[in-house]
């Protein structure tokens, strides 16, 4: 299969990366924008470049948009479809109604992941479900998660988000084990993620446990966990998330 990008950017080029780096790889068809970012993804084998949009869906029936929101409309206009093109389109926070309108009459699926799809591992997310991709990004060695409403596939979007957002404490909870102990950031950084590691193995392995039963596991009454958990209870540390949380989620819902 050869599957075509139109928008060439950050999103697109870590799944072009982590698909390539598969056992099983695709050949791809790119949009010329973007020069420099096509000229890295052309260094990989079965991976070419077209002459404009049109190009790609010319040649490709299954075509990733990977534009910005701001962006589709001038896309849509640029390029003819048909009932045969399949778009699968990583827009944040754009519904599907408003995606089958702008592409009609191609069919239209959405799909989530963020930059870590370049390496092995990550994660990709869709709605409505459809097999055909799943088995396509499962084969690739990607996690797949589809969702039957598109209020909780726009919570896989926000679920990215979080990512970005443990990322900054890891920065500055790494500072912190740096300046204390005058260990190398990179050494802070290096501990924090086996740590972070571990909690996810915790998760997967013991699903049915809810996640703030765990956490009391680890911290028995008496230890440095303990000690934290209650610090942070106190001072309702999860609260700054769990407002700018709700707030996004009501801004998707409320969006056209
Ligand atoms: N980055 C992430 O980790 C992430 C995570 C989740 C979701 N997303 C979603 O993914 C989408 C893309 O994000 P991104 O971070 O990858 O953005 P990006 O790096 O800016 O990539 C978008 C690319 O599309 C190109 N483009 C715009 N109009 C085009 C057109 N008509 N034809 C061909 N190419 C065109 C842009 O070129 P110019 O720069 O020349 O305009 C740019 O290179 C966004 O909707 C975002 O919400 C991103």
């Amino acid at each position: 299969m050869r599957i075509g990008v139109l928008g060439v950017g950050a999103l697109t080029e870590a799944i072009v990366r982590g698909v390539q780096k598969s056992k099983s790889p695709y050949r791809w068809c790119l949009s010329p924008r973007s020069a420099f970012r096509v000229e890295r993804l052309l260094s990989l084998p079965q991976v070419s470049v077209a002459a404009d949009n049109q190009a790609v869906v010319d040649q490709c029936s299954t075509v990733i948009i990977g534009v910005r929101p701001n962006d589709l409309q001038a896309l849509a206009a640029q390029i003819k479809l048909t009932p045969d093109h399949h778009l699968i389109c990583v827009a944040a926070g754009v519904e599907l109604k408003t995606l089958q309108a702008l592409f009609y009459p191609a069919k239209v699926t959405r799909m989530m992941a963020s930059i870590a799809a370049e390496y092995p591992g990550a994660s990709v997310f869709f709605f409505p479900s459809d097999a055909a991709l799943s088995t396509c990004f499962s084969n690739a060695g990607f996690g797949v998660q589809s969702f039957s409403t598109e209020a909780q596939f726009e919570a896989s979007m926000l679920s990215v988000c979080v990512n970005a957002w443990w990322l900054d404490q890891i920065q500055a909870l790494a500072q912190a084990f740096s300046d204390e102990t005058g260990m190398s950031l990179v050494d802070a950084v290096e501990l924090l993620a086996r740590a972070q590691q571990e909690s996810a193995t915790l998760l997967k392995q013991r699903r049915s446990t809810a996640p703030s039963v765990l956490a009391r596991e680890i911290g028995t009454p008496g230890t440095f966990t303990a000690r934290g958990l209650y610090h942070l209870k106190e001072r309702q540390a999860e609260k700054p998330w769990v407002d700018i949380l709700s707030e996004l989620l009501k801004e998707l819902k409320s969006m056209p």
